[in-house]
């Protein structure tokens, strides 16, 4: 994982105003919660009393979270409210506190800051120049066994198509890879695929290629990823990371193909399981790849058209490198 990062973990129609969820994110064991006047908490997973699990607790009317076992109370930031057992009287000490953590909700996504509290920023990452009001989306999960270095990298690889997506976008036999011509512009990678029939013509380095305006994959970190197909078609992906042999991609298909939201939600609903379809001929391969986390240096045997690929790993190594001395899930 990378420090001191806004991740985009869950949607957040997963826990509607007054419910509560735990949740394994970031190889925590989150509880995330929401109160009825809308006030979002996300604490460690863990009663600081006796250890039981908070998600198997209450939220109750003043919007504290109350442990199944004792009745310890906590707020959205993981104050200790109430001991029960001590007595109203009692005055509730702060080593009873829950650890917390940093917690938006926007663009209808859950997002945990991952690192030091004291520098979580505003803005958490997202694509709102390509991503405005007139678009749909529809939205599906799912679960892969590996480290999210590697779907991630996946999803950036434009050599794969013409082999894993054969009958599918990748259709057209277009195995010779030019570039592909890759930027990075501050934490944004931008590719774009140039893949043409081999015909026995010369491969294209990369400063050869240009970024293709209309159809580009730009990715953003620690998470998120989106696919210009056209104008009116996006499709985004965020990268859940459970721990680090598991992954839940949430697959987003938005759309403005016609005038009218209902029938693009339409088109949404039937374009989420094209994607699905798509993804999952990915996850068959990407699965088997080992190690499951990536590195710069990891001993594989790169080709030209890995490019972006080597950019991502680069730029994650920075942030990693940059993160490092400010304590990860400070109080
Ligand atoms: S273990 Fe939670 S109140 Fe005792
Ligand atoms: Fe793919």
């Amino acid at each position: 994982m990378i420090g001191n990062q806004w991740y985009a973990i869950a949607p957040e129609k997963l826990i509607p105003p007054g419910r509560m969820s735990g949740l394994k994110r970031l190889g925590k064991d989150l509880l995330i919660f929401q109160t009825v006047d809308g006030k979002w908490g996300c604490l460690e997973d863990l009663c600081s009393h006796r250890g039981v699990k908070l998600s198997a607790g209450k939220l109750m009317e003043d919007g504290c979270v109350q442990c199944p076992f004792h009745g310890l109370r906590f707020s959205t930031i993981g104050k200790c409210t109430q001991i029960p057992a001590n007595g109203k009287s009692s005055v509730v000490d702060d080593r009873y506190n829950v650890r917390s953590y940093a917690i938006q909700v926007k663009h209808g996504i859950i997002y945990v800051f991952y690192g030091d509290k004291n520098l979580a920023t505003a803005e958490v990452p997202f694509f709102s120049e390509f991503l405005n009001d007139d678009f749909v989306y529809s939205e599906i999960a799912d679960t892969w066994d590996t480290h999210y270095s590697r779907a991630i990298e996946n999803q950036l690889d434009v050599v794969h198509l013409p082999f894993v997506h054969h009958n599918t976008i990748g259709r057209g036999n277009k195995t010779l890879v030019h570039g592909p011509k890759t930027l990075v512009i501050e934490d944004t990678i931008i590719t774009s695929s140039d893949n043409e029939v081999d015909q026995g013509q010369r491969q294209r380095k990369p400063q050869e290629c240009e970024i293709n305006p209309d159809m580009q994959l730009r990715f953003k970190y620690p998470n998120i990823w989106i696919n210009i197909i056209a104008k009116k078609v996006k499709v985004f992906v965020y990268f859940a990371p459970i721990d680090d042999e598991k992954v839940i991609l949430y697959l987003r298909f938005y759309n403005q193909i016609t005038p009218f939201r209902w029938l693009n939600k339409v088109i949404g609903y039937f374009g989420k399981y094209a994607n699905l379809m798509i993804e999952r001929q990915d996850k068959r391969v990407v699965n088997t790849q080992r190690p499951k986390r990536t590195q710069l240096r990891m001993g594989e045997k790169l080709i030209q058209g890995d490019q972006p690929i080597v950019m991502y790993r680069k730029r994650r190594e920075e942030l990693i490198e940059a993160a490092k001395g400010s304590q990860p899930w400070n109080l």
